[in-house]
């Protein structure tokens, strides 16, 4: 009797130590994705390697294939149309895992349209999720609020965002999400919150005219800003308003917050648009 409860003590001990080894969260992780033009799929993979989780790709019956304005034009009817495309069904067991990591680019300002479809066949109410996406110049929180409307009884939890530009960045950041949200093991720089913001002054416009460039999705002109000190750089919260495009309507979003990093020694870039 007394060999036999010490190879259970064994035992126990050789679990907890494996389990140890998986690293912070021993929890059953996924990474469930949709990509069109393989930005989101180097993002899920950096993800699923990190976290050690499993990884599913969301694949449309027919592929979004052919140049960016084919995938704009099909995109556009089936929303005008009001239909989702047909994905092929899933292999993973949603059920049998507890955190899944979502991960879409964003399409008209949200989750794109093949994700949205797989969404449909599966509940995350009653699981932590993690929204990641990739865009032109941002969607995360819209895309992440209409995730949660869509599931409310998920957590949805802070998500991460990149522009398609800034794909280099992702290694250094994806380690700095995923270390400070206590998904992985590590230290991560804890930020400094951003103070109050103030009017700009002529070099903060100068920064802000060099970040946004002539990208033709940020027509603003910057009003306030904020700053705080961001390993290896600079971090600016500007709030920018939008500036009339001509002969058309007012616009009925006229406010937008521009992120701009500027690094030492680089020139600035902005990072996303929260309108
Ligand atoms: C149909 C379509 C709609 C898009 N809409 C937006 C948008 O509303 N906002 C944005 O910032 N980027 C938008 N983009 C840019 C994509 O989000 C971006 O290129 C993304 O990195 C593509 O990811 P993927 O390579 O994983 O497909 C759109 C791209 C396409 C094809």
């Amino acid at each position: 009797m007394k060999k036999f409860r010490f190879i259970i003590a064994i035992a126990a001990a050789l679990t907890a130590a494996v389990s140890c080894g998986q690293g912070k969260d021993a929890r059953k992780v996924l990474v469930l994705y949709y990509s069109q033009s393989a930005n989101t799929k180097a993002l899920a993979e950096e993800f699923a390697e990190r976290l050690g989780a499993d990884i599913e790709e969301v694949l449309p019956v027919e592929r979004y294939a052919g140049a960016y304005q084919d995938v704009i034009n099909r995109s556009s009817r089936e929303r005008q149309e009001g239909v989702l495309p047909e994905v092929k069904p899933l292999k993973a067991d949603i059920a049998s895992y507890d955190l899944i990591f979502v991960g879409y680019p964003i399409w008209f300002g949200t989750y794109a349209l093949p994700m949205a479809s797989a969404l449909e066949s599966i509940d995350l109410n009653g699981k932590k999720v993690v929204p990641f996406c990739t865009f032109g110049s941002g969607g995360l929180e819209a895309s992440a609020k209409d995730l949660q409307d869509k599931f409310p009884k998920a957590e949805v939890m802070p998500g991460y965002g990149v522009r398609a530009a800034r794909m280099d960045a992702i290694s250094a950041e994806v380690d700095r999400f995923l270390k400070s949200g206590g998904y992985i093991e590590g230290e991560a720089a804890v930020l400094e919150a951003f103070p109050e913001a103030h009017p700009v002054s002529e070099d903060e416009s100068a920064i802000f005219d060099a970040a946004v460039g002539d990208y033709p999705m940020i027509q603003a002109k910057p009003a306030a800003v904020a700053s705080r000190t961001v390993p290896g750089g600079t971090e600016y919260l500007f709030t920018a308003l939008s500036q009339p495009i001509p002969g058309s309507a007012a616009s009925s979003l006229p406010q937008m917050k521009v992120y701009v990093l500027a690094e030492n020694g680089k020139a600035p870039v902005f990072t996303r648009v929260v309108r």
